[in-house]
């Protein structure tokens, strides 16, 4: 009933020409292989020619954060209008990297969400627990708290525009993996939480991504979990070899 949507994170990877031959190369590798939506999140700078190179393919193009205001004295961000204008439909927002590096919080991860479905974009919202809360036995209280604190004052009928990205910090270009029982339990904890705010029927359609060292070895075993619906994919994204094995594994 939940689509796979397997994403590529790029992060501070590819100018645009490097976008573009990528891009290039991966297109036809993943032609007809429609069982999943495939999106690729790209530096503000390179969107526009991942999208011209992506132009009639089944890949479409993100990018890897909006701010929440419409416009003003924010130097350095960009807003959901000046997204929506290039045709940009999806926005990674939450991801550690932002929280860890960039000061994020919960709070400006809500506002910036509802920023993006304000402007009718689809997010791909990150929250996961770091290695000590997983050691301290909590990752089930802290993705509960993250997925109701970012999700606070958000419809249900927004929520058909919400996929969650379930990232592990520890697991995040580490080369550690979730195992495929340990992915399958939080995710579910997660769509528990979201039953909670919900109820049972957004909770069921909601679909949420693993991700956190995925590749083209372990992206079977993680998508054939019943509430793995895809993955948020960082380093195996920009191999085309890689990214299209684990479209395979969601055939
Ligand atoms: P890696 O796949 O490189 O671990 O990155 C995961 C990630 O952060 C995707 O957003």
């Amino acid at each position: 009933m939940r689509r796979y949507v397997i994403a590529g994170n790029w992060k501070m990877n590819f100018t645009p020409s490097q976008a573009t031959a990528f891009i290039n190369e991966i297109k036809p590798m993943v032609e007809g292989k429609d069982n999943c939506d495939i999106v690729f999140c790209a530096p503000y700078v390179t969107i526009a020619a991942a999208m011209e190179a992506a132009k009639g393919s089944n890949i479409k193009i993100g990018a890897e954060n909006v701010h929440f205001e419409a416009k003003g004295a924010y130097t350095g961000e960009v807003s959901a209008e000046m997204l929506k204008e290039i045709g940009v439909e999806y926005v990674i927002i939450g991801h550690s990297e932002r929280r860890q590096y960039f000061g994020e919080t919960d709070e400006t991860v809500n506002k910036r969400t509802k920023a993006a479905l304000a402007a009718g974009m689809k997010v791909l919202l990150c929250l996961g627990e770091v290695k000590e809360q997983r050691l301290a036995g909590i990752t089930k209280e802290i993705v509960s708290m993250q997925t109701k604190l970012d999700l606070a004052g958000i419809s249900a009928e927004d929520m058909k525009n919400v996929i969650i990205a379930y990232e592990p910090v520890w697991a995040i270009g580490t080369g550690l993996t979730a195992t495929p029982e340990q992915a399958d339990e939080t995710c579910g904890q997660i769509r528990e939480a979201l039953a909670e705010i919900y109820g049972a029927e957004v909770a069921e359609a909601t679909i949420i991504q693993y991700g956190g060292s995925m590749n083209e070895k372990n992206a079977a075993e993680l998508l054939a979990k019943t509430n793995v619906d895809g993955g948020l994919i960082g380093g195996a994204s920009l191999v085309a070899e890689k990214f299209t094995a684990i479209v395979d594994a969601a055939q």
